[in-house]
């Protein structure tokens, strides 16, 4: 097998960038997984295709996508652009018959998502997977481990959620993430909704319906360029109360938040999964731990256990220090490698199946709040035959 993997990166910006640094930092895995080499980056801005000439991997740069993906040497992209574009370009990756890792929400739409599964089935020889890293902390991985081998008993309540503050400073210029145009409608559901599903969703935990509370908070911001206030059109937070039901056929309440104005917060990920023999509980403000409840007769404690590198794929790190957020993509680059390559991976990066899920579920949440009613979700989709 060879030893790396030759990437073309679409979109240069955040999370191009985190991607170039995992690839150089593959030494940090044990193992022979084979490592990503990002041998072609694409931006339509100078500055930031400049940034890639520092990645020594990198030799062919370009403006134009169309044209990196004639480039044969590419094997697999990493693309990583404003919503609006994840349909056209995705589309365009997947038919050129290079594998893809696509960043959230896999399509602005369900539309757009819609166009990208076409594809993906016309091309069933290329892998076509989305990102979604904070699964990978190990303590959360524990966490699905204990939820696999069944310890929770009956589940009682799920809550999945991120908040960030990023937008708490009102100054902060308008970006593409507060248009229509470039973002969509779903706003801050689509950028942060896929952070809160793919734990659940992995796991059997699948809504079946969705009551939706959304708010937008901060109505304009200045135009970094020229200072004049612009509309901000998206959704700030988003509060879904759904009702959950596991493969056991457990029916329980099941809350997404997903929030950009969350006073306090860093970018705070929480998973709790509730049940009548254990609970438990992950924050990112924690990172090396998982809290769990231990039973005394009736009553319950919450105790912390350090989880430490207990990572997915074994890491050079000693296992008493603490796992951060560029471990969690080293650690969902790896996956998406090893599916890639036929190498084990207990935990695949998340499925176009599972980005279908989280369409309905945020199409559903719309049309929830949009009609002020709780929206069923049969096993296909929203029940748009009542949406009018
Ligand atoms: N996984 C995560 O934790 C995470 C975090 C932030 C953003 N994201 C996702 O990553 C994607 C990009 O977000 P970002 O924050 O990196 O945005 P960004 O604005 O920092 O970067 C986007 C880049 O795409 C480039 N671009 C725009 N049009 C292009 C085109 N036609 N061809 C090539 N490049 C083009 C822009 O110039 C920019 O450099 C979005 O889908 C977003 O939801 C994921």
């Amino acid at each position: 097998m060879k030893d790396t993997v030759a990437f073309g990166v679409i979109g240069c910006g955040l999370m191009g960038r985190e991607f170039a640094s995992a690839s150089l930092r593959w030494l940090h895995l044990q193992g022979s997984i084979p490592r990503p080499r990002i041998i072609a980056a694409c931006d339509t801005l100078e500055e930031n295709l400049n940034w890639f000439r520092r990645n020594p991997d990198t030799r062919f740069f370009y403006r134009d996508y169309h044209e990196m993906l004639s480039n044969p040497e590419i094997e697999a992209v990493y693309c990583a652009v404003p919503h609006h574009l994840h349909a056209a370009v995705y589309c365009d990756v997947i038919r050129s018959g290079k594998h893809l890792l696509g960043e959230k929400p896999f399509g602005m739409d369900r539309a757009a998502f819609l166009e990208i599964e076409k594809a993906a089935a016309e091309r069933p020889d290329v892998l076509v997977r989305c990102t979604s890293e904070f699964p990978y902390y190990p303590a959360v991985q524990q966490m699905a481990a204990w939820y696999r081998e069944g310890k929770f008993g009956r589940i009682i309540e799920g809550k999945f959620s991120i908040r960030h503050s990023s937008d708490m400073d009102i100054h902060k210029p308008i970006n593409w993430k507060r248009t229509l145009a470039a973002n969509g409608a779903y706003g801050c559901m689509g950028d942060l909704g896929i952070h809160v599903q793919h734990l659940p969703f992995r796991l059997g935990m699948n809504p079946r319906t969705v009551n939706a509370v959304l708010a937008n908070l901060v109505t304009e911001r200045p135009d970094a360029r020229t200072g004049e206030m612009r509309p901000c059109e998206t959704w700030d937070n988003a509060l879904l109360l759904c009702e959950g039901q596991n493969l056991s056929g457990d029916r329980f309440p099941m809350t997404f938040e997903m929030k950009r104005m969350a006073p306090g917060c860093s970018n705070t990920v929480e998973y709790g999964i509730y049940g009548m023999d254990l609970s438990a509980r992950f924050t990112t403000d924690d990172p090396n731990a998982l809290y769990y409840t231990v039973s005394h007769g009736q009553t319950q404690a919450w105790a912390r256990l350090p989880v430490g590198q207990k990572t997915l794929y074994p890491v050079i790190t000693g296992g008493i220090f603490e796992f951060g957020f560029p471990d969690s993509l080293l650690q969902m680059f790896a996956a998406f490698i090893s599916e890639l390559k036929g190498l084990p991976c207990a935990f695949p990066c998340f499925t176009p199946e599972e980005a279908k899920k989280s369409h309905e579920l945020l199409t559903a949440a719309l049309m929830a709040y949009e009609q002020g009613r709780t929206v069923t979700l049969p096993p296909d989709g929203p029940d748009r035959s009542s949406a009018g």
